[in-house]
């Protein structure tokens, strides 16, 4: 079932047309990719879904209702969570006071104890590998400040999770765990919207790839599509063959 759909959406930055009217579905239980070259639209559709761009036209809705996305809160409150490419975790903090940073379980003092059996049950459903909940973010590896990233954005009990690059800058250990917690995320039912860079990471966990570029939609690709044709509609290589196909149409109609 489709949770997440959006029709035409369209932004502007003054004379910049950033997205030019997207589409995109995303179903409970499916990882899409949204792959595209530098300056496509990625980031500008993961902030319009998360509040922080609303969009200049067209239609977001969930499960079939209309709805707006005005403000970061709004994302939240409505089951679209983000974990942009910063991830904004802080290094000082432990894991248990990250997960917690700005919504503490407080009754009536800071319950320390419920706060780490909670972030020990949350990282024990994601299996992460985290050696202590008590271990200063700074110590973990680039894959476990990404786990605890995901981790936090589950407290609001998300049922959509856009991943902004959650493979960028990782080795290939630490990528092989992130991709196994996409397939944790998706097995809870969650939709999931990853932006990558990485065509095998993608192939990894996609269900789905959906190409932008220069803002516009195109093309959505099963994950068993060839990587030559997800690349030319990245780059536009194939806009000449289609425009030629295109005339070759139109002069057969006027034969
Ligand atoms: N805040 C902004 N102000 C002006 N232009 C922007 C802003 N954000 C993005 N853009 C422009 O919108 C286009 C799409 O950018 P972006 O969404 O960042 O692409 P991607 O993430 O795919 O690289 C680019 O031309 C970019 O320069
Ligand atoms: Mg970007």
């Amino acid at each position: 079932m489709t949770a997440l759909t959006l029709r035409g959406i369209s932004k502007r930055f003054g004379a910049v047309n950033a997205l030019t009217d997207i589409d995109l579905d995303v179903a409970g239980g499916e990882v899409v990719a949204i792959v595209g070259d530098n300056g496509a639209g990625k980031s500008t559709l993961v902030k319009v879904l998360s509040g922080v761009h609303p969009p200049d036209s067209g239609t977001i809705s969930f499960d079939g209702v209309p709805v707006t996305v005005p403000n970061p809160a709004a994302a939240i409150s409505l089951g679209i969570a983000t974990v942009f490419q910063d991830l904004a975790l802080c290094e000082n903090l432990d894991v248990v006071a990250n997960l917690f940073l700005g919504h503490e379980l407080v009754r009536p003092r800071l319950d320390e104890v419920a706060m780490e059996v909670r972030a020990w049950g949350l990282l024990g459903e994601l299996s992460a590998r985290i050696p202590s909940v008590r271990t200063p973010i700074a110590a973990l590896s680039g894959g476990q400040r990404q786990t605890v990233a995901i981790a936090r954005s589950l407290l609001g009990d998300p049922r959509i999770i856009i991943l902004d690059e959650p493979t960028a800058a990782l080795g290939v250990a630490q990528t092989a765990e992130v991709l196994d917690l996409i397939e944790r995320l998706r097995e809870r039912g969650l939709g999931v919207i990853m932006i990558s860079h990485n065509m095998d990471d993608v192939r990894a966990v996609a269900d789905r790839i959906v190409v932008l570029r220069l803002g516009r939609n195109n093309g959505d690709f099963p994950a068993d599509a060839s990587t030559e044709t997800i690349v030319s509609a990245i780059t536009g290589a194939d806009d000449n063959a289609v425009t030629r196909r295109a005339r070759r149409r139109k002069e057969a109609d006027h034969v």
